[in-house]
């Protein structure tokens, strides 16, 4: 088998790309930074037999979604780990336009191009997993981290939306969405901003999303606390949501 795992030179990417590795499984890692891939390459196959290629790429640039694509089809991709993200953290009114229209063109555009062209490949094949890297956020409304959280909410949607096609034509391709709350990566450096409460361990939770992946799980996420927000989010009015979300994230400190 083999995977194509993007957002790989760090933080869940990265520990997704081990634990695919330690399965055997020879993986493609894509992210912008060279140094990091060519470190975790070394890695994977000298601690797992298993084959390695790197790529860089720039996720935010529409051509380089593309080019990623045309680059790895040949290899005919079991897997895509659909990972590549970041978070813009501050008031909507004050955050940074340039920076978030970057995050939306990660979060959003690219997640969805890689989506569509690899589910159109699995469907002809009948088979292969893809896992999108969405987020508790993507189930609430998050003010002072609003369009992170609706970039999440996008990757929600969209991937619930397609795994009820694929239910309807008992297709053998399987999705899942990766939702989890704080996790100890670089994602919080790059949003600027603290977190509040202990966050999960990232090599833990990769090791779950890819076993839960593989028995065919729609939502995955880290923690039975996790679990019950997004129950505590559907009980509640969207505006009670917002509130609460409002009230976690205005406390956080910025770096
Ligand atoms: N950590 C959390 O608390 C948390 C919680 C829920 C969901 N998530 C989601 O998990 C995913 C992975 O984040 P993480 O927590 O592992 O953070 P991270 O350690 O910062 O990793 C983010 C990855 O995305 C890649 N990336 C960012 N911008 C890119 C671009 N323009 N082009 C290509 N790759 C790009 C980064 O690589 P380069 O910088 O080398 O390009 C890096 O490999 C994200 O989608 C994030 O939204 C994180």
């Amino acid at each position: 088998m083999i995977a194509l795992v993007t957002g790989a030179s760090s933080g869940i990417g990265r520990d997704i790309a081990r634990s695919l590795a330690k399965h055997g499984i020879n993986v493609i890692i894509t992210a912008r930074r060279r140094d990091r891939l060519i470190e975790l390459k070394n890695e994977l196959m000298n601690e797992y037999g298993v084959k390695v290629m790197c790529i860089a790429a720039d996720l935010s640039k529409e051509a380089h979604a593309f080019k990623l694509y045309d680059a790895v089809k040949k290899y005919n991709i079991d897997i895509l780990i659909n990972n590549a993200g970041f978070g813009v953290f501050g008031k909507f009114a004050e955050t940074d336009l340039e920076r978030e229209l970057q995050m939306l063109d990660v979060n959003v555009k690219a997640f969805h191009i890689l989506f569509k062209l690899f589910l159109r490949d699995f469907k002809k094949r009948g088979c292969g997993y893809i896992l999108n890297t969405a987020s508790i956020a993507g189930f609430m409304p998050g003010p002072y981290f609003s369009s992170y959280y609706a970039s999440k909410a996008y990757i929600v949607r969209m991937t619930q939306a397609v795994a009820e096609e694929l239910r309807k034509e008992r297709s053998g391709v399987n999705i899942s969405m990766l939702c989890p709350g704080p996790v100890a990566t670089e994602f919080s450096e790059t949003a600027r901003v603290k977190f509040r409460s202990k966050p999960s361990n990232s090599e833990k939770l990769a090791e779950h999303a890819v076993r839960e992946m593989f028995a065919g799980k729609l939502f995955i996420t880290d923690s039975w606390l996790t679990s019950s927000l997004r129950v505590l989010a559907k009980i509640f009015p969207d505006c009670f949501a917002a509130a609460m979300a409002g009230c976690f994230q205005s406390k956080r400190e910025r770096f």
